[in-house]
This record gives structure tokens, C-alpha cells and sequence, in this order.
């Protein structure tokens, strides 16, 4: 391959998301940093649509959103797509976060969620979600009893499979226990209501913790996988400069690996997927190399690689296209683990 995109996705790889064999391009798009995230001042939502429509023509069809971005401005902006092209598109929205002013709280109650479901699929303007994910569970509300409601939007033909998402906080992890030990209980625990048809969490070349236990777990069950944040916030692009400063909404302000240090610490993990990319052609990018990676950690795992550049968005579904080989892949597992921890 190349850095070279391709249009129409009659040849564009798929994979499929858990029992219910949902088809979907193998790279998704995150429409997280469109509206939430990142920079405000950098949003743009013209731009962004066209990324959408993009990633559409491309075969990215996963379009991963949440009633919180924004919050709701990322379901609206999708909203506008989805009208005009709904049958493109694998539509992936989550609920149980809702924003405050200063902070962000769960709700997990079965009627929050009956009514949130109602509002998500107004502002998407469609009338079924293909995946309903529950953002973080509430820890006021027994999970079985947010799962049910879920179910019963499933049953009521308002969505048509249900996932769910890693607690993610490294620094909330007790002494001892692997980053994704709670999912796995709560995954457990869900199972008995209504199947899990995918999971979503941090996956990328420098989180790979998901590949200890969750990745193992899922593939057993046939659960698909998304793997969120397989950039590394932009970081594993090689676009950021150490020291490049990020505005005070952006989290990646406070984020431990994104201080001038340690992005200086980390750059020798961006030499190292740039050097895998030279190997595969002068137009492919280290972002392309970090996507292929996580591609190939199983045929049930979709990347969704947030992005709001038409750009950006083409070089990402063209990395469905590049096959590391073995040596890549022993290049790349020698790399340093990356620094800058939230513990
Ligand atoms: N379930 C959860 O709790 C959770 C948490 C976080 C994220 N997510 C999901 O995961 C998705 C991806 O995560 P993320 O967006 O935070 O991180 P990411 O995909 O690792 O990185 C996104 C950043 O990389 C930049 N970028 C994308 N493609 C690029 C390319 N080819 N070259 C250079 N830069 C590129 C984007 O720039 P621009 O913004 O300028 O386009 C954006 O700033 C989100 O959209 C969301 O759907 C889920």
C-alpha cells in the first residue's frame, strides 16, 4: 500500500461486531474530537462533516459518538449526515455520562436511560442505534438493572446491540490488580442479562494493556472490540511537537504523557513506528503503522481513531490496507513502555 486512499468501499476490508454480526469497515472514525475533547477553538463543524461524509465514501462506516460530546453537539453534527446517508453508515453512541459544569457524573437509572435513548436517536435523526454502549456504569445503580433497560431498547427495536466501556482510570486501579479487572467483572455480570455484542477501550501501541486480559476475553466469547484512543491522543502520529503547549480544555493540558518531558521521553516510540513506515513506502505514516498494529491484534478488533480533518481521516482507512510483517511487529514490541503515568 501507500499513503494513497481509495474510493468507494466495494473492496474496503470489513469485520464484524460480536454474535449478532454486524458488518463495518475495519478502521472506524472517532467523532469524539469534532466537539469534546480537544481544543474548542480548533472545532470546526463544517470540516468536520466533510470528515464524516469522508470517512463514509471510504468505508469507515463505524461512526463512534456519545450523548456526552459536546455534550449532544457531536450527535447533532452526526445527525446532519445521518439524515441524508443512513444506510452508510454503523451508528455507535453511548449512554450513563452526564456533564456538569465542572464534572461529569453517571446515571444508570433504567428510566434516565429509556429517555436518554429517545433524545440520542432525535439528535442522530434515525430511528435505530446499531450499537448502544453504557458509557461507565453508575456505582448508585446495580449494573444489571442499566443493562435490562438497555436490553428492553433492544427488544423495542431502538437499538440493535449493546456494548460496553472499560473503566478506564489507571489511577483508580487497587494495588495489585490489572487495569481491566472491574470491566471484566461488570462484563461478567451483564452477560447473565443480555448479550455483549463489543467492548470499548483504550487500545494503541503505547496502552497495550488491553491485550493481557480483555482482548483475550472478548475474542473467546466472539465480542467485538473498539479499540478507542489508538493514536495515543495524536501522540503515535509524530505530528506533535514536544513542548507544542495544549489549550486548558484540552485534556491531553493535564494528561501525564503530554507534558514538554515526557513527550520528549516518548519520541522514541514515534522513531520507532516511523521507521516501520519508511520500510512500507515514503508516503506511509507513522499513524498508518500504529493502526495497522492494532488491526492486527485480532479480526474482531475495529480501530476508531478520533479525527476532524478530511485528511487525516483518508490516511486512517488506508491503514486497513497495510500488512506489518513479522519483523515489524518484533520492532515495535521491542519498544520502550511509554512514560508519564496517571498513578
Ligand atoms: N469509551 C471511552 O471512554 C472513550 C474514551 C476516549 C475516546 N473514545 C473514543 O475513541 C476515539 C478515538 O480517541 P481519541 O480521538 O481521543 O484519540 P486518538 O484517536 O488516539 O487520536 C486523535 C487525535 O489524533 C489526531 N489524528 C487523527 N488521525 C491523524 C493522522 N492521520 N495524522 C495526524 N494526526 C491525526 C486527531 O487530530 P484532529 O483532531 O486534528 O483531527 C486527534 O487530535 C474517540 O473519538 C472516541 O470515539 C472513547
Amino acid at each position: 500500500m501507500g499513503g494513497r486512499e481509495r474510493e468507494g468501499h466495494d473492496q474496503v476490508e470489513r469485520r464484524t461486531i460480536g454474535a449478532t454480526a454486524l458488518a463495518v469497515g475495519a478502521v472506524g472514525l472517532g467523532c469524539m474530537p469534532m466537539s469534546w475533547a480537544y481544543s474548542t477553538s480548533r472545532q470546526r463543524g463544517e470540516e468536520s462533516l466533510r470528515a464524516v461524509h469522508r470517512a463514509l465514501d471510504l468505508g469507515s462506516t463505524l461512526l463512534d459518538t456519545a450523548d456526552m460530546y459536546g455534550p449532544f453537539t457531536n450527535e447533532l453534527l452526526l445527525g446532519r449526515v445521518l439524515r441524508e446517508r443512513r444506510s452508510d453508515a454503523f451508528v455507535s453512541t453511548k449512554v450513563g455520562l452526564l456533564v456538569g459544569d465542572q464534572h461529569v457524573v453517571a446515571n444508570g437509572r433504567p428510566g434516565y436511560v429509556r429517555r436518554a435513548c429517545d433524545a440520542s436517536l432525535r439528535r442522530l435523526q434515525t430511528d435505530v442505534i446499531d450499537l448502544y454502549q453504557l458509557h461507565r456504569a453508575d456505582p448508585e445503580v446495580p449494573i444489571e438493572e442499566t443493562w435490562g433497560a438497555m436490553a428492553d431498547l433492544v427488544r423495542a427495536g431502538k437499538v440493535r446491540a449493546l456494548g460496553l466501556c472499560a473503566v478506564g482510570a489507571r489511577s483508580a486501579r487497587r494495588p495489585g490488580a490489572r487495569l481491566h479487572d472491574t470491566t471484566i467483572r461488570q462484563l461478567e455480570r451483564v452477560q447473565q442479562v443480555f448479550p455483549v455484542s463489543a467492548v470499548q477501550a483504550e487500545l494503541s501501541v503505547w496502552s497495550p494493556e488491553a491485550l493481557e486480559t480483555l482482548l483475550p476475553w472478548c475474542e473467546a466469547r466472539g465480542v467485538g472490540f473498539l479499540a478507542a484512543m489508538p493514536l495515543g491522543n495524536g501522540f503515535l502520529t509524530g505530528t506533535l511537537t514536544p513542548g507544542v503547549g495544549f489549550e486548558p480544555d484540552d485534556l491531553r493540558a493535564r494528561h501525564p504523557r503530554f507534558t514538554a518531558e515526557m513527550m520528549a521521553a516518548n519520541q522514541p516510540i514515534v522513531a520507532g513506528l516511523r521507521r516501520v513506515a519508511r520500510r512500507h513506502g515514503e508516503h506511509v505514516t507513522p499513524a498508518q503503522v500504529a493502526l495497522a498494529w492494532v488491526l492486527a491484534r485480532g479480526r474482531h478488533v475495529v480501530p476508531v481513531p478520533g479525527a476532524k480533518r478530511e485528511r487525516w481521516v483518508a490516511e486512517n482507512a488506508a491503514a486497513a490496507e497495510l500488512r506489518l510483517t513479522e519483523r515489524d511487529h518484533a520492532e515495535i514490541a521491542e519498544l520502550p513502555a511509554a512514560r508519564g503515568s496517571w498513578d
